[in-house]
C-alpha cells in the first residue's frame, strides 16, 4: 500500500536520503558551482523541500540569505548539523501551508530534486504557483527540477533502478504506473548484516508532470517560462515574474 510523501520521508526515506546522495563535501561543491553558473550569488533565497540542505548550505556559504523549508524534522536536523553556525534559517512545515500564511519577496525560489512530484495533486501544484508568484521579486527567478514520469513511458526493465549501493547496502526504486495522473514509487533497501540481508521498503505516489503541464500552470499563475532543459527524464525549468 502506498502512502503520502510526508509518511514516506518520515518512516523510510529521511533515514537514508543523505546516504543516497553520496559524499557531502563533493555534493555541496557541485551545487555551489550550479548556483554560480545560474547567477545565484546574492540576495534572498527560499528553498522549498530543502532536505538536508544540499543547495541551501552552499547558497548560505556564498552569502545569500537562505530560508529552507521542509516537512521532515529528521532532514532539517541533518541540515543543522552541516550548518553549525546557523547561516540557514530553517522552517519545519509543509511548504504550501507555509506560503499561504507568509508574505515576503525572494530573489530566488528553488524547488529542486524531484520535490514537485511529491505533491498530492495538480490542484496543489497550481496553489503553489499561485502563492509563489507574489513572493518572487520583480527581477527574481524560480528554479524547478523534477523527473518526468509521463513523456517517456517506462518499459518493464526500466521500472527498476538502483538509487545507491555500497559494500553493505543497496537501494532500488520500483516504479509502477498507477493512473493518468500518478505513479507509485517503492524504495527497497537491502542491508547486509553478518551473512544475511535485511530488507525494508516503503511506497508512495508521485505526480506525472510533463514540462508542458508545469509551464501551463506557471503561465496561468502569471510567470514567464524563460528556460526549459530536458535530459532524459530530468527537467530543469526557470521562470520569472511576468
Ligand atoms: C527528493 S528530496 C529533495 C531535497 C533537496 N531539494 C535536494 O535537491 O537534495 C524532497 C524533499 O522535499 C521535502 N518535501 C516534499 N514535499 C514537501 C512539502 N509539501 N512540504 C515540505 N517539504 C516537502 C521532503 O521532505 C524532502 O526533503
Amino acid at each position: 500500500m502506498s502512502s503520502s510523501a510526508f509518511n514516506h520521508y518520515k518512516y523510510f526515506l529521511s533515514k537514508v536520503y543523505s546516504w543516497t546522495l553520496g559524499d557531502k563535501a563533493d555534493l555541496f561543491q557541485k551545487n555551489a558551482a550550479w548556483l554560480m553558473q545560474n547567477g545565484i550569488t546574492e540576495g534572498k533565497l527560499l528553498d522549498l523541500g530543502a532536505g538536508f540542505g544540499s543547495h541551501a548550505i552552499p547558497a548560505a556559504e556564498l552569502g545569500l540569505a537562505v530560508t529552507a523549508i521542509d516537512f521532515s524534522s529528521e532532514l532539517l536536523n541533518e541540515l543543522k548539523k552541516f550548518d553549525p553556525s546557523s547561516k540557514v534559517k530553517t522552517v519545519e512545515s509543509d511548504f504550501i501551508t507555509f506560503l499561504r500564511h507568509h508574505s515576503e519577496n525572494y530573489d530566488y525560489v528553488l524547488c529542486l530534486g524531484d520535490t514537485l512530484t511529491d505533491l498530492a495533486s495538480l490542484e496543489m501544484l497550481n496553489d503553489l504557483f499561485q502563492s509563489l508568484v507574489d513572493q518572487v521579486s520583480e527581477n527574481g527567478r524560480l528554479h524547478l527540477s523534477w523527473r518526468d514520469y509521463q513523456t517517456i513511458p517506462f518499459m518493464d526493465s526500466e521500472r527498476f533502478y538502483i538509487i545507491k549501493q555500497d559494500e553493505k547496502s543497496i537501494m532500488t526504486c520500483v516504479l509502477e504506473d498507477e493512473n493518468a495522473k500518478m505513479i507509485t514509487a517503492t524504495d527497497v533497501l537491502h542491508t547486509k548484516i553478518g551473512n544475511e540481508f535485511k530488507v525494508s521498503g516503503h511506497s508512495y505516489q508521485k505526480l506525472k508532470l510533463t514540462p508542458e503541464l508545469v509551464s501551463d500552470l506557471l503561465i496561468k499563475a502569471d510567470f514567464d517560462v524563460i528556460k526549459t532543459k530536458v535530459q532524459g527524464r530530468i527537467v530543469e525549468l526557470v521562470a520569472s515574474k511576468n
